[in-house]
């Protein structure tokens, strides 16, 4: 466990309880009465200043640290701790307006003007050194405050620039990868429609695709900008950790984001932090939630912050349902059971104008009074009962790998066998039977320890790059069970087909070769009929494959290839592997999945509980989460203990009405 994050815990007395908090918005006399409630409300940790440069830097080189000295000294005077943002997420108007070579350029040659937020090139020299410049001089003046309790840098790194300051940039990257343009001709494989290049300066980002464009290329320049902006990350990191080494550093990651490689980030923080946001009008939301939990908890396997949720509706999408009463306290607990050692939201209190004005907030514009302010104090003054399991850690015997360049290679390059995988949702829907049948998972990536592990699971994985192939064989020889499903194992980290035959990177560990990809005709679907006379429906994709060392799991009774395999097994040294070679319905994909994770011999966190009760465990402590609004659930216990939140003895079962969290010390 990370020192600075257990020193932090430690003054907080276990749990961080706040959110975003932005008194540049409001007159000092409403500041009073925002500290008077977070006081009732549990508050013991707020984030200040995230967007304040425009408030601490009026105009170059004047600055205004005065109502942020008050602020700080206001919250300490009261007990509540500070998460400082340093505000590089939206530099002022001045900054843009006197250098427009700031701001990003979009793909399609466009500038991305002043108004909004995000208004940053991550590449322009004279972005960062601005960055770097009002990050030291915050550290500079509150680095010693007794309010200080963690550093909060940028918010949501995110943006992408085409520009010139880009293009520079990316030949950098690019001559450090590939030293000499033969090497980057190779793996752009650049005899291809003549795209050779002989001048590092020909190199230039990938622009709107007008028709289609080198794929390795636009692999390349993601990577490189997930690069760019953990490069913004570190050089502000490092000016205020020069200040004072012992307080955590961290920003909020985004969930599945596309433009930034969290497993090549987190090492660079000291714990990662997520920002989530599941939809209250989506059933099925919190596995989306709990995948995500997974992956924060997985990326460097500590506790993480849960650093932004929204205490009701949130104001970003077309139709913003509310959270109904109890929604927000259960996604509350399901975060703590997937690892996350606070409760923040975003925000304290509703602004009253600008583009989040409806977004809800721990204090409604409706007041103290209102249910969500009941609702998040109460939560508040709850979550002390569980103050010893922040630390606690978590520990899984299934992985599920989620790699970033698995995705790239898949999504940002055209001119599949199909052009509408959807990583993201096909990830999930293999976490969710597994989810649903109460197993603890872990996401890997290509460069995890998978010893730990009985099973692995790789869904979907097209890019693999050469030591994932090694350690997946290593981990399958050595008794591990292997389960890939379709169109995986196919190109090399260059996007270039691995060669003889599909699917080039695992055709040994599934002991079969594809011969053709085969998608589905629109709405066309296949009969699979497994060894046991048991049929299931597959659609959207097939394979025409031939077992070599591999048998037979299930095989098409209808369609094109009927009479040829869909599922095979193959035993892998002292491991076995299962080979999906379509998509199966979800109770097929669900019971292929769970034979396999039973025959590992990978232990549920409770035997026979209904799909919609989670459960989760952290050491000792058993969490039990019931996601339905209707049905109450009685869940039988791995072994006797206590309710932390009753205070109840617990023998043999927990009974959850609708809604309800327990959470179970185990004796
Ligand atoms: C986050 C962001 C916050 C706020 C929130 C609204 O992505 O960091 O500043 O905009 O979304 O849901």
């Amino acid at each position: 466990m990370n020192a600075r994050m257990a020193a932090f815990r430690e003054r907080l007395g276990g749990f961080a309880f706040g959110g975003d908090y932005n008194p540049e918005q409001w007159d000092p006399a409403v500041w009073k009465e925002d500290v008077e409630l977070m006081r009732r409300a549990g508050v013991n940790l707020v984030t200040v200043g995230v967007f304040a440069w425009a408030s601490l830097e009026p105009s170059p080189g004047e600055f205004t640290f005065g109502w942020l000295d008050d602020v700080l000294d206001l919250l300490h005077a009261a007990g509540i701790s500070v998460d400082l943002a340093t505000p590089t997420t939206a530099p002022p108007v001045w900054l843009s307006h006197g250098h427009p070579d700031v701001l990003p350029v979009m793909e399609d040659g466009e500038t991305f003007g002043f108004g909004n937020r995000l208004h940053f090139d991550p590449t322009s020299p004279r972005y960062r050194s601005h960055a770097v410049r009002i990050a030291d001089r915050l550290a500079s003046r509150y680095s010693q405050h007794p309010a200080l309790a963690m550093w909060h840098i940028s918010n949501e790194y995110g943006p992408t620039s085409y520009g010139p300051h880009a293009a520079a940039a990316f030949r950098v990257w690019l001559r450090r990868r590939y030293a000499d343009l033969d090497a980057l001709n190779d793996a752009w494989y650049t005899r291809f429609w003549g795209q050779r290049y002989t001048d590092w300066e020909q190199v230039a980002p990938p622009e709107v695709p007008r028709s289609w464009s080198n794929p390795a290329r636009r692999l390349d320049f993601k990577r490189f900008i997930s690069d760019a902006l953990l490069e913004c990350f570190i050089a502000e990191r490092d000016a205020v950790r020069r200040y004072r080494d012992d307080i955590p550093i961290l920003t909020n990651f985004m969930r599945f984001y596309r433009h930034a490689d969290y497993w090549r980030w987190a090492p660079h923080e000291d714990a990662a932090a997520l920002d989530i946001y599941p939809d209250p009008g989506r059933p099925g939301s919190h596995v989306s939630a709990a995948l995500n939990f997974d992956l924060m908890r997985s990326l460097r396997g500590e506790p993480w912050v849960l650093m932004e949720q929204a205490a009701s509706a949130v104001s970003q999408w077309k139709v913003n349902n509310v959270k109904r009463p109890g929604r927000m306290r259960l996604g509350s607990y399901q975060a703590i059971a997937h690892g996350a050692d606070s409760v923040l939201f975003f925000q304290w209190r509703a602004g009253r104008g600008g583009h989040e004005r409806f977004h809800s907030a721990m204090l409604p514009h409706s007041g103290p009074a209102a249910r969500t302010f009941l609702e998040v104090a109460a939560l508040g003054n709850e979550l002390p009962l569980i103050a010893a399991v922040a630390g606690a850690p978590s520990s899984a015997d299934v992985a599920v790998l989620f790699d970033w360049d698995a995705w790239w290679g898949l999504e940002v390059t055209h001119g599949l066998p199909r052009n509408d995988f959807d990583y993201t949702a096909i990830v999930e829907s293999a976490y969710r039977p597994l989810f649903e049948a109460h197993y603890a998972v872990d996401l890997v990536s290509f460069g995890s320890d998978l010893s730990r592990y009985r099973i692995l699971v790789v869904p979907n994985a097209y890019l693999v790059d050469d030591g994932f192939v090694a350690a997946v064989e290593e981990f399958a020889a050595a008794g591990g069970t292997v389960v890939v499903s379709f169109f995986s194992g196919v190109v090399d980290v260059n996007n270039q087909v691995r060669q003889p035959a599909y699917p080039g990177a695992f055709r040994r560990l599934i002991g079969a070769y594809i011969d053709e990809y085969w998608p589905a005709r629109e709405g066309e679907t296949f009969e699979v009929e497994f060894a046991d006379g048991t049929t299931a429906i597959a659609d959207w994709w097939q394979e025409s494959l031939h077992p070599e060392t591999a048998t037979v799991l299930g095989t098409y009774t209808t369609g094109d290839l009927a009479g040829r395999p869909a599922l095979i097994r193959n035993d892998h040294g002292s491991g076995c592997v299962v080979y999906i070679g379509t998509r199966l319905e979800p109770a097929a994909l669900r019971d292929t999945l769970l034979s396999a994770v039973r025959a590992a011999g990978a232990a549920p966190v409770v035997e026979g509980a209904p799909p919609y009760v989670e459960a989760a465990r952290r050491d000792r402590y058993l969490f039990l989460l019931n996601h339905s609004d209707a049905r109450a659930a009685t869940v039988t216990v791995p072994g006797p203990g206590r309710d932390l939140l009753t205070g109840a003895a617990v023998t043999d079962a927990v009974d959850l009405p609708p809604l309800g969290v327990a959470v179970v010390e185990l004796s």
